[in-house]
């Protein structure tokens, strides 16, 4: 049973803090007011060791590799629902009735034009931007043009921006790929599913009809339920922190994009699949491995690793049984999948591996799956923040929604110089 209380000595002084118990994972302690009574900060680069926020979203047990959204075990979800059902799940706290299902993505299909000034944003980017570059100002640029929602305090403000921007991602990031290999933009088709329709307005030209491939829409599907929400991750507490100050979702969104653009966060599965090219063969392997244990050597094994799974992400076991079925679908054998494998295999042979914990994480597979429907690698980013706007959206509204919200401001451990006279530029 959890201690009521935590007792912290300070300066000789005993000061007891509430211990909060969740419904599952580790208890906190309540510091907020540690400072009126210490006058000391915690200390905590990378908020390793800080709960930045209380949620009822995602639950995650890093020992364990368990990843629940609302209580359902990603494996399940992954297995069982659609994206969009996920995403109101996330959204609304409990799985949609059939009605409530067939309203909400009626809703979302009605929200996937984008308005037809939109295009002229493009127009201002080189053919080669990256298209994570394209998704942050376009989504930054779509509050200007939707000044009747963006009220934060008023709910139905809320509800209609979260649709636009979940709608609206698909649309965006189609276009970001259209736009750098010069075909036309393609438009929403309304009698397509969510993922369908994303699939079509990438890969369909308007010369001929475009067929969604059943076996590839699912994967794409399940590749989106997989990147949905994480937690309080980077790029989650990047679109808090942005939103906590009252900023407008659209531009709370576009925070997180950038945010998710390092190759050490949602940049990783591009990362991955470039390092997998470059290590080409299996018997380059161990040389690789050896430069990544390599202290003096910056080299990492790109989707590899993780701050909270120290056991198998959930989401790679999906990942990776979802590359034999797109392989079959697609009638592809993209060799970079035996790389991929035989490098899994060895790293969590390898002592360093074992001994810190280190196993594939969602960015490790994903990348060979989405190669083999088509997607450059500048697309896998765009793609994960796609999927991870539900999240940033249901992070968002859960924060907003809450009555004692204020805003993130952290404090620091100062070490600069100590107060000193400025000394007159003909006295130095
Ligand atoms: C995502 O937070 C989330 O939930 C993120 C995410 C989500 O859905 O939002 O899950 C998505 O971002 C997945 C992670 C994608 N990133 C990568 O695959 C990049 C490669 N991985 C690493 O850069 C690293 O593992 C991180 C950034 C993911 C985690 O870093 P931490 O938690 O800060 O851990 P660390 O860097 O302190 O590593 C611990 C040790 C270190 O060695 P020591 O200093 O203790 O000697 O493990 C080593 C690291 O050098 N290490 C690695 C490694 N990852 C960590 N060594 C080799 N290869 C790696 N990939």
């Amino acid at each position: 049973m959890a201690d009521k209380q935590a007792e912290l000595t300070v300066g000789g002084e005993n000061f007891d803090f509430p211990t909060l118990k969740g419904s599952c994972g580790p208890d906190v302690i309540d510091i907020r007011k540690l400072y009126g009574k210490t006058d000391r900060f915690t200390f905590d680069p990378g908020y390793k060791s800080t709960a930045s926020c209380e949620s009822a979203l995602t639950f995650i047990d890093g020992q364990e590799g368990v990843l629940l959204h609302r209580g359902y075990p990603i494996g399940q979800l992954a297995e069982n629902s659609s994206f969009m059902e996920v995403a109101y799940l996330l959204l609304n706290g409990e799985l949609p009735s059939q009605d409530e299902y067939a309203d909400f993505t009626n809703t979302i299909t009605y929200h996937t034009m984008l308005h037809d000034q939109m295009r002229q944003f493009y127009q201002g980017f080189r053919r080669d931007a990256h298209p994570m570059a394209i998704m942050c100002g376009v989504v930054g640029a779509l509050s200007s043009f939707y000044h009747d929602s963006t009220d934060i305090s008023d709910p139905e403000h809320r509800k209609i921006s979260s649709h636009r921007l979940i709608a609206k991602m698909p649309t965006i990031a189609a276009w970001a790929y259209k736009y750098a290999v010069g075909q036309p933009f393609m438009q929403p088709d309304n009698s397509l599913s969510y993922t369908g329709n994303f699939l079509r307005m990438t890969f369909g030209v308007p010369a001929e009809e475009y067929e969604v491939v059943p076996a590839v829409e699912k994967a794409m599907d399940r590749i989106f339920i997989l990147h949905a929400d994480h937690e309080q991750n980077a790029s989650t507490s990047t679109v808090r922190l942005a939103g906590s100050s009252g900023a407008n979702p659209f531009a709370c969104i576009s925070a997180g994009i950038a945010c998710l653009w390092g190759p050490a966060h949602g940049g990783a599965n591009e990362a991955a699949l470039n390092m997998l090219r470059e290590i080409g063969t299996p018997d380059r392997i161990p040389h690789y491995i050896e430069r990544a244990k390599d202290k003096n050597d910056p080299f990492r094994l790109m989707g590899f690793g993780h701050r909270v799974y120290k056991n198998y992400d959930p989401r790679a076991t999906v990942m990776q049984k979802t590359v034999r079925e797109v392989f079959d679908a697609l009638k592809v054998n993209d060799p970079v999948f035996e790389t991929a494998l035989k490098l899994e295999e060895m790293a969590l042979n390898d002592p360093y591996f074992q001994e810190k914990k280190l196993f594939p994480n969602v960015d490790f597979y994903s990348g060979v799956i989405l190669s083999a429907i088509g997607f450059p690698t500048t697309m896998f980013t765009a793609l994960f923040a796609l999927a991870r706007t539900v999240g940033w959206v249901a992070q968002w509204n859960e924060m907003i929604s809450d009555p004692g919200q204020v805003i993130g401001r952290p404090r620091q451990l100062y070490t600069g110089p100590t107060q000193r006279d400025y000394v007159p530029l003909d006295k130095r």
